[in-house]
């Protein structure tokens, strides 16, 4: 690890050098609107250098993006509408397979921009990021360089190192956790969406983003089986949905490419700007699977004393336990579109033995939202747990209904239910029950609820 920090140190001290050196390399734009860049294929076959440049956007210039770069700035200008006293969000993009514009990035900044006051930040090296993947990445660390020269500058001239919040996608977030490497893990916090997998699963500390990189570092995980990482890299991870697959993106081979390669990947960073759009809240469970979570095994946030973590820009997640936990993972359930959210209800059933195995589906019906559960018995088990997701909390659910599907087979006999148990998660009130009543095949039972919200 010494050696690391030594390596880094040398690293940037070389890089510095030639950035002074090279002095005014680029010219000022700050008096025309800047948009990200996006690369040509002839530009992407030849690429020869980083080219890394800086978006900047404040409430006082929220249709006008300014550019600059290091070499623009000199040591007594600070670029045009950056605040010193506010805090910074640094956006940080990935990979660009095609050398597009990743077409995001302000809409990102506006709903930043909309929920706070202040600077942000946006790292644009489409030029560096629009080559090979392992070439890109064997390249990324010099990115977190350059960008180090920047804040180190940003801070001879008032800015805090706890102002600055990186937001980093899929590489990204591993630009930025070297960033937080070379500040020693002094920067304020780092947001990691869908950070990426290929390469970085097995790499040291040094060479990904880790928890040691900033005072807080949260990550959501939408992708973990393809571009994302499988691995917990923050302090909170929330792993969407299992963190693998996402609802409503498409499975087909005949769905569109978007479809079918990158809407889980991309998952995370739609859902982080719905949560900072702020019509709701996602919050999650810590648990140790993905499994475990939906057989209802986790049901609190006890080893967050009571505060569940929820997705966007509240201080540590939300978690006021100190410290914070490192490499926490953290799950939930959302829909397929947006705000996504929804909110965890546990069922929870027991049965009278059974003589052979069956089926039986649980509706929860909130006026025309119905989520349904098909449940299968086996003659070895007498309870059951499971977690759903519903777009309405528990206590506006109208009713339960309960059908006993069967087998097609064979004649299907009564199945006996002892009781079944309603929670919302975290569990935080005594479960709601219905007990002791027969489900028959082909005649539905359903209950209603009177009950109120508090
Ligand atoms: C990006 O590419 C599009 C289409 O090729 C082009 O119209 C646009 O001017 C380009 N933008 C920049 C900033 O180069
Ligand atoms: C910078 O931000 C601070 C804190 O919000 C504010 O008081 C001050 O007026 C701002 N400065 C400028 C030049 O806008
Ligand atoms: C945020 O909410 C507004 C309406 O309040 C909507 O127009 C916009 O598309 C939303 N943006 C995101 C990123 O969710």
């Amino acid at each position: 690890m010494l050696w690391g920090y030594t390596a880094a140190f040398l690293f940037v001290l070389a890089l510095y050098m030639r950035s002074e050196v090279l002095g005014v390399a680029e010219q000022q734009e700050d008096n025309k609107c800047a948009d990200i860049s996006n690369t040509t294929w002839q530009q992407y076959r030849t690429r020869t250098k980083l080219q890394v440049r800086y978006l900047l956007l404040t409430r006082s210039n929220l249709d006008c993006a300014q550019a600059f770069s290091q070499e623009s700035l000199s040591k007594t200008r600070l670029p045009p509408h950056f605040n010193t006293s506010l805090m910074s969000k640094v956006i940080v993009h990935g990979y660009r397979a095609m050398g597009s514009k990743p077409s995001w990035v302000m809409e990102l900044a506006e709903v930043l921009l909309k929920s706070e006051d202040v600077n942000v930040l946006i790292v644009d090296w489409v030029y560096g990021a629009s080559f090979a993947y392992n070439l890109v990445v064997e390249s990324y660390k010099e990115v977190s360089v350059q960008i180090s020269v920047l804040i180190n500058q940003l801070q001879k001239q008032g800015s805090r190192l706890e102002s600055f919040h990186f937001i980093g996608v899929s590489l990204g977030a591993h630009v930025a956790g070297f960033v937080g490497t070379l500040f020693e893990g002094k920067i304020g916090r780092i947001t990691a969406l869908d950070p990426a997998g290929p390469m970085f699963k097995r790499a040291d500390t040094f060479d990904r983003l880790d928890p040691s990189d900033a005072k807080f570092v949260d990550a959501i995980h939408t992708d973990s089986d393809y571009f994302g990482i499988s691995i917990p890299v923050g302090h909170i991870d929330f792993f969407l949905n299992g963190g693998n697959d996402q609802t409503g993106c498409a499975r087909s081979r005949f769905a569109s490419m978007y479809g079918y390669v990158i809407c889980d990947h991309m998952r995370a960073l739609h859902v982080y700007m719905s949560a900072l759009n702020g019509s709701c809240a996602l919050t999650a469970l810590p648990c140790t699977s993905y499994e475990d979570f939906l057989m209802g095994k986790c049901v609190d946030c006890s080893v967050f004393k009571g505060t569940c973590p929820t997705i966007g820009l509240s201080e540590n997640s939300g978690i006021t336990v100190s410290p914070v936990p490192k490499e926490q993972k953290v799950f939930l359930i959302t829909t397929s579109s947006e705000p996504f959210c929804a909110h965890h209800i546990l069922v929870e059933l027991e049965v009278a033995s059974l003589d052979k195995s069956a089926e039986m589906e649980l509706t929860l019906v909130k006026g025309s939202q119905k989520v349904e559960k098909r449940l299968r018995l086996q003659t070895d088990t007498t309870v059951y747990r499971t977690v759903l997701a519903h777009p309405a909390p528990l206590c506006e659910i109208d009713s339960i209904s309960v059908r006993n599907t069967g087998a097609r087979f064979y004649r299907q006999a009564d199945i006996h239910i002892r009781s079944v148990c309603l929670s919302q998660l975290p569990r935080r009130e005594a479960p709601l029950c219905v007990n002791k009543f027969d489900v028959r095949r082909g005649a539905p039972w359903s209950h209603d609820f009177v009950q109120v919200c508090n």
